[in-house]
This record gives C-alpha cells, sequence and structure tokens, in this order.
C-alpha cells in the first residue's frame, strides 16, 4: 500500500503538470473533515440528496422495480453513515419487502459502525456488510441470484473523468443481471455563485481537505511540505461543469520525500492538480451511459434541482 502511494506521489510530482490523486485524501484525518465537509451549509450536495431520499422515499422505492414476492439484494457502493439510505431502508422494511441490504466499503472501521446504528435502528433488518475493493465484492455478490440494486450516491463518481465513469459502469453492469438496477445519485450543473462556495467553504474545512494530502504525505512518507506555503485554489465554469481543485504553491521552493530520497521543485504559483468534481445534465449522463448496457428508467430531484438520482435498469 505504501509502495503504491509513493509511486503515485512520486509519479505525481514529477509530472508536468504536477497531480495527486483524490483516493489518497481519505486517511483517519480526512475522513473526519470530509465528515465535516458534509455539514457545511454551502456543501449543498447532502442535503440535496437527503431531501430525495426522505421526502421522495416512496417514488425512490418505486423505482427500483422490485416486487414484494421476490427476495432481493440492496447493495450500496461506499455506503458511508447512511443517514439518507436509511430513509430508503425504513420505507422497504414498514412495506413489507424481503431484501438484505449489503453496504460495501474499504474501511471495516466504517461498516461496523453502520452495522452497528442500523441493528439498533431497525432490528428486523437484514445486513450483510462486504468489505473490500467494489468490484471484487460485486463479483462475490454475482454468485447469488437474487435481484440487485446498487446504489452509488453522493456524486461520488464525479471524481472520475467521464471515460473512466462510463468503464465504470460497464464494469458495474458484468456483475448484475437483466432486470437488475442501479441508483446513481450525482451533483447537477449549476450557477458557480452556489458551486464555488462547496468546495471553497467559509471555515476553511475543504481548504484543510485538501492540504491534508500534503500532510499524508508528510507522515507516511516522510515529506517535508510546509503547508502553509500553499494555497487551496479552486475554480469552475458552468458551461463546462467541473470543478478542479489545486494546491498552488505561493513560492519558489522545493520538496523533499525522505521514504524515496527525491526532491521535487516548485515555482511560485505553480499548482498540484488533486481532485476533478465533475457535475452532470441530462445530456451527459445520457453519453456516458450510452456505451453500457444500463437503460435509464427514472431520475429524481430535489425541489431547487440541485440534484439528481438517477435510476437504471440493465438490459
Ligand atoms: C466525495 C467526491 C463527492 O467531489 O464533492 C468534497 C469530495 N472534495 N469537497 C466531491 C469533496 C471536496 C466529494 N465527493
Amino acid at each position: 500500500m505504501m509502495q503504491t502511494f509513493l509511486r503515485d506521489v512520486h509519479d505525481g510530482l514529477s509530472a508536468d503538470p504536477k497531480t495527486l490523486p483524490s483516493r489518497y485524501f481519505y486517511d483517519k484525518k480526512g475522513d473526519a473533515l470530509f465528515v465535516e465537509i458534509m455539514a457545511l451549509d454551502e456543501y449543498y450536495l447532502t442535503s440535496a440528496e437527503l431531501e430525495i431520499f426522505s421526502k421522495k422515499t416512496a417514488a425512490l422505492a418505486e423505482a427500483l422495480g422490485v416486487s414484494k414476492d421476490k427476495p432481493f439484494e440492496l447493495a450500496e457502493l461506499g455506503a458511508g453513515d447512511g443517514k439518507k439510505t436509511k430513509h430508503l431502508l425504513r420505507y422497504l422494511c414498514d412495506d413489507g419487502y424481503d431484501f438484505a441490504y449489503v453496504p460495501i466499503d474499504i474501511s471495516q472501521n466504517a461498516l461496523d459502525g453502520l452495522a452497528c446504528s442500523l441493528s439498533a435502528e431497525m432490528p428486523s433488518l437484514r445486513i450483510k456488510p462486504l468489505q473490500g475493493d467494489y468490484f471484487d465484492v460485486l463479483t462475490q455478490l454475482k454468485t447469488s441470484d437474487a435481484p440487485k440494486v446498487v446504489l452509488f450516491l453522493g456524486s461520488n463518481i464525479g471524481n472520475m473523468p467521464d471515460a473512466r465513469a462510463s468503464r465504470f459502469a460497464r464494469e458495474l453492469s458484468k456483475t448484475l443481471t437483466e432486470g437488475d438496477r442501479f441508483l446513481l445519485g450525482v451533483d447537477l450543473i449549476k450557477d458557480a455563485s452556489v458551486v464555488l462556495p462547496a468546495y471553497d467553504d467559509g471555515e476553511g474545512v475543504t481548504k484543510a481537505f485538501n492540504l491534508n494530502l500534503l500532510e499524508r504525505i508528510n507522515r507516511e512518507l516522510g515529506g517535508n511540505f510546509d503547508i502553509t506555503l500553499f494555497e487551496h485554489v479552486v475554480t469552475y465554469t458552468k458551461a463546462e461543469g467541473i470543478v478542479r481543485s489545486y494546491l498552488r504553491s505561493k513560492v519558489d521552493q522545493t520538496v523533499t520525500i525522505a521514504e524515496n530520497g527525491e526532491s521535487y521543485d516548485f515555482k511560485a504559483g505553480e499548482s498540484i492538480h488533486t481532485e476533478i468534481s465533475r457535475k452532470y445534465d441530462d445530456k451527459l449522463i445520457g453519453e456516458i451511459f450510452a456505451d453500457t448496457p444500463f437503460s435509464l428508467k427514472q431520475k429524481l430531484t430535489d425541489a431547487n434541482g440541485y440534484f439528481a438520482d438517477y435510476i437504471f435498469v440493465k438490459g
């Protein structure tokens, strides 16, 4: 793991322009900062999708296309704290559906916490937490012949360039059977005046989240980044619909990493690209899913039209 991290950091800091993969945000400190981000007023994504799950629960359940006569599995990729999903789970339980909830996460810790709070709140719910890489785990899941619904919420797909999102959907479809469904939550394209503050909040939580990437390199790889010499920079245009986050060096400087003995030069004003957060519309979703076996069944949005849950069926 550390070797992969070191290699990815070396490759990214040696590239021109410099980049670092956004998946490395999520160590213990990064996880905690992301929980804080989700609670920010500016970070409208969480409350917008929560509104769909809490106010349109019946429509959501209907869109899953499941029947009360046949047991099914409801899997969720990167389940987190389950705050949104709980609305759907409670509805399905109360309405007499026969199903197992299968939260899938890379973090056993997150799964343990979720399973614990769910069994306290919904004692009759069947929970089968699965720890591991999404696709490894979904491949295991394929062995059961129960119909499946897969949830991927929170615009988590937005960190992927469109071509990779397309590939992700094709890979996912291979683990499913004809008639199975996929529910994808995505942030919609909207004005910069709403989007930018979500990625550059007044309290500086997102800035700390971004800078934690450099602190993690210091902690785990013996880097000597002085984080006060880097700025959090975010760009977005509505025409393109992509938030880009950067860490920009304020001065000419050289940073070294003890773990590989290498050093990396920064010019004043030079940036490390750390993340994309894609925003979508129907056209983009259509293009991304065009080359996949999924067809669109339904779209549910919040009252502001900020966020959408798209429901697809395989085949
Ligand atoms: C977890 C990928 C959905 O891009 O909105 C939040 C991560 N980055 N603030 C997003 C994030 C900065 C988030 N996702």
